[in-house]
């Protein structure tokens, strides 16, 4: 992987703002995987001023997002799928229509893994697959465990992910137990993987991604099986790396 370590969040999102403008001037069509959570909003925040500044023609960028909780009540605020067009396809501009989120609805939730997967084969795949990375090493909410090869299925969450995400709910017994989210194997298959993390809560799993045994433990050490992966850091986030 390449490692860069960057000032500040300001200046990752910049800098990965500035990959995904190049990528939608080489094809207009193209495909991100989009990550909810705090750290991926500098990038979202960068890229929404610069296809205002630049005129970006966005009408026919496509996007799937990580993963889904599952079992809220439609329309929550807090449900990926309000997310994203909060913070991702409203203020940058795309074609709703052509943004996908997991289907997080218990009715029909046992081919909704299936038919995400076939969502993801029939737009060619992901391009560019934005990923933050939980304090237990997760990587979409695959907790540590989760098969390498894993697509995107139900999973329960960890208790220490369910206090992380708290803070999005007015009480911690808010947050669901469940969430659908894209398996390891899904993420491997996006053409270009980002990895962001900032702050010192966040450096034993970048040290266990970059540098650590590739295993299940882990999650995040599955991008060292990829062959194009970036990982922007701050100072605090790298410093438990060698
Ligand atoms: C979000 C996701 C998670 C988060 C991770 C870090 O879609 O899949 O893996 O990226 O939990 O969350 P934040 O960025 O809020 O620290």
């Amino acid at each position: 992987a390449e490692i860069v370590i960057v000032p500040g969040e300001a200046e990752a999102g910049d800098l990965v703002a500035g990959a995904i403008v190049d990528l939608i001037h080489r094809k207009p069509d193209a495909v991100l995987g989009l990550a909810t959570g705090s750290t991926p909003l500098p990038i979202y925040r960068a890229l929404a001023q610069r296809i205002r500044d630049e005129s970006v023609d966005v009408r026919g960028v496509r996007g799937f997002a990580l993963d889904e909780y599952v079992g809220l009540p439609a329309g929550h605020p807090e449900s990926y799928r309000a997310v994203i067009r909060r913070e991702v396809v409203d203020p940058l501009g795309l074609t709703p229509e052509l943004v996908r989120v997991p289907n997080g609805d218990p009715a029909g939730i046992e081919h909704a893994g299936a038919d995400y997967e076939a969502a993801i084969t029939a737009a060619g795949g992901v391009d560019l697959q934005i990923l933050g990375i939980g304090r237990t090493g997760h990587i979409g909410f695959n907790e540590p465990g989760s098969s390498l090869a894993s697509l995107t299925r139900v999973k329960t969450l960890t208790e220490e992910t369910r206090l992380d995400n708290a803070r999005f709910f007015d009480s911690p017994d808010e947050v669901p137990m469940h969430c659908i989210t894209q398996g390891i194997g899904t993420i491997l298959r996006a053409r270009h993987l980002v990895l962001l993390a900032f702050g010192e809560a966040k450096a034993g799993a970048i040290a266990a991604a970059v540098e650590g045994a590739v295993s299940a433990a882990q999650p995040g050490s599955a991008i060292q099986l990829h062959p194009h992966v970036t990982v922007l850091v701050d100072e605090a986030a790298a410093s438990k790396l060698e």
